[in-house]
């Protein structure tokens, strides 16, 4: 009969596997496995190496072992990612959240005047609802309504909110971005797909063969769903409201353009950590020199449909 791994014998071969595979840090990608897989902290990990793992807990991490060797990610494994310090779910139909994107989060949160107000938020291409859900998080009197293709996404999403007690305030809904929709929003985000065709055969393996083509494709020049959203953000934006776009590599100036087309003012981009252009302030007015001016509205504010 053979005796129960330890945790530092499964490290060992983790290790050992995930270097054939061709991993750069093999031991850091074979600690964030174990953690992940078997809900251990590092700290744990680290004091208990001769613990016993019992056969369940091998085959499950014989598996993940497996699947993260042929390069699927890791969040996807454990489907689960931390997006705000907020624990996020993930299905096949839901791009994992970027760090990237919460520049998107950090861009809205500058241009609130009063986090007690309440806002109407729409999102557009939710997803696994990262975006909506942090600032539903941060604006504790808003509501939001998150919009995507994919309805596999929006159950995701749906389940995150009630995970985080925000299902009250959030709403997510099937549909072709704006399409059916009315009324003004006081704040729209979205990340839009913005992967140009060129670009896909260049994209890492972890993101072309694990992530939703539709969470990515944005057309033969990754500039689709800018030219479709950015007029329908102008009809949908509350006068005094703000949108928050996040951009892909290299295209601030091509959707600067598209959005002053559509009569819309853009603020000053964010940069992410990467020190990229990656969120661009958007209004019907000079926007993002000063917080948004809008007035304390009373009573139950409805999201307009
Ligand atoms: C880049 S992902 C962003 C997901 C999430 N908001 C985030 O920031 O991680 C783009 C999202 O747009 C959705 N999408 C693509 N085309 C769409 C369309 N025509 N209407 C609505 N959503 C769409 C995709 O399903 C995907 O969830």
């Amino acid at each position: 009969m053979n005796m129960p791994a330890t945790l530092a014998e499964l490290l060992d071969d983790a290790v050992a596997v995930l270097g054939a595979a061709g991993f750069e840090a093999p031991a850091f990608e074979a600690r964030a496995l174990l953690t992940g897989v078997l809900g251990l902290s590092r700290e744990e990990m680290l004091a208990h190496p001769g613990c016993a793992i019992d056969a369940a807990a091998r085959a499950r991490f014989a598996d993940a072992l497996g699947r993260r060797a042929g390069r699927e990610p890791l969040a996807r494994i454990t489907g689960q990612r931390e997006f705000w310090s907020l624990p996020i779910g993930l299905c096949p139909d839901t791009l994992i959240p970027r760090p990237d994107s919460e520049t998107v989060v950090e861009a809205a949160l500058a241009l609130v005047a009063d986090r007690d107000e309440e806002h109407s938020i729409l999102d557009l291409g939710t997803g696994s609802g990262c975006l909506l859900l942090a600032l539903l998080w941060e604006l504790p009197r808003a509501r939001g309504l998150g919009i995507d293709r994919a309805p596999g996404a929006l159950a995701m999403a749906r389940d995150s909110a009630r995970r985080l007690e925000l299902e009250d305030r959030a709403e997510f809904r099937v549909g072709d971005w704006t399409h059916g929709l009315g009324g003004r929003f006081d704040i729209i985000v979205s990340n839009p797909p913005y992967v140009a065709e060129a670009e896909w055969a260049a994209l890492p393996p972890e993101v072309r063969d694990f992530e939703p083509e539709l969470a990515l494709n944005g057309g033969p020049d990754g500039l689709a769903a800018y030219r479709a959203l950015v007029p329908e953000i102008a009809r949908l934006l509350a006068a005094d409201g703000f949108a928050v776009v996040e951009l892909g590599a290299g295209q601030h100036d091509d959707v600067a353009e598209i959005c002053r087309n559509s009569g819309l003012f853009t603020g000053p981009v964010r940069r992410d950590l990467g020190g990229h252009p990656r969120a661009l302030p958007l209004a019907r007015r000079p926007v993002g020199l000063e917080k948004s001016k809008a007035k304390k509205k009373v009573g139950k504010k409805a999201i307009p449909v």
